[in-house]
C-alpha cells in the first residue's frame, strides 16, 4: 500500500477579495500539488529520476512565486501600504527556501516529498494568512 500524502491545500479563509492574487495563490497551492505525483511513495527519499523531476517542479515554482510576489509588492506600492518591506523581506526567505531545497536535491540531502510539500504548503498558509491578509484588509479600508 502506498502511503497517502496529507498536505494542506488553499482553503476559502485565504480569500483575499483580490481577484488576480486569489488566483495567483490557488495556483500556487495546485502546483505544489505536482509533487504529490512526483513518487508513489511521499514517505520515502527520491532516487535519481524523482529528483530530477522534483528540481522541476521547484524550477517552475520559483518562476511562479518570482512573478507573483512582483505583482504582489507592485499592488502594495500603489495602495502606498506601510508593510510593503516586510513583506519583500518575508518574499525574498521564502526564495532563499526554495534556494535550500534546491540544493538538499542537488546535494542528496533533501527530506522525503512529504515534507517539502509540506512545508511550502504551511509557508504560504502562514504568510497569506499573517501578512497579505492584513494588507487586502488594509487595502479596501483605505480604498485604493
Ligand atoms: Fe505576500
Amino acid at each position: 500500500m502506498s502511503a497517502k500524502p496529507n498536505p494542506a491545500g488553499f482553503s476559502p479563509e485565504l480569500t483575499l477579495g483580490i481577484s488576480e492574487l486569489d488566483a495567483q495563490h490557488e495556483a500556487l497551492f495546485a502546483m505544489l500539488g505536482r509533487i504529490d505525483a512526483v513518487s508513489p511513495d511521499m514517505y520515502r527519499q527520491l532516487d535519481d529520476d524523482e529528483t530530477d523531476e522534483m528540481l522541476d517542479i521547484m524550477n517552475d515554482l520559483k518562476d511562479s512565486v518570482m512573478q507573483h510576489f512582483s505583482f504582489e509588492e507592485n499592488l502594495m506600492d500603489e495602495a502606498d501600504y506601510p508593510g510593503l518591506d516586510e513583506q519583500q523581506d518575508a518574499h525574498e526567505r521564502f526564495l532563499d527556501d526554495i534556494t535550500r531545497v534546491e540544493a538538499e536535491l542537488m546535494n542528496g540531502t533533501s527530506v522525503p516529498p512529504v515534507k517539502i510539500h509540506g512545508s511550502l504548503a504551511d509557508w504560504f498558509d502562514a504568510h497569506i494568512r499573517e501578512m497579505d491578509l492584513p494588507f487586502a484588509k488594509f487595502r479596501k479600508e483605505s480604498g485604493k
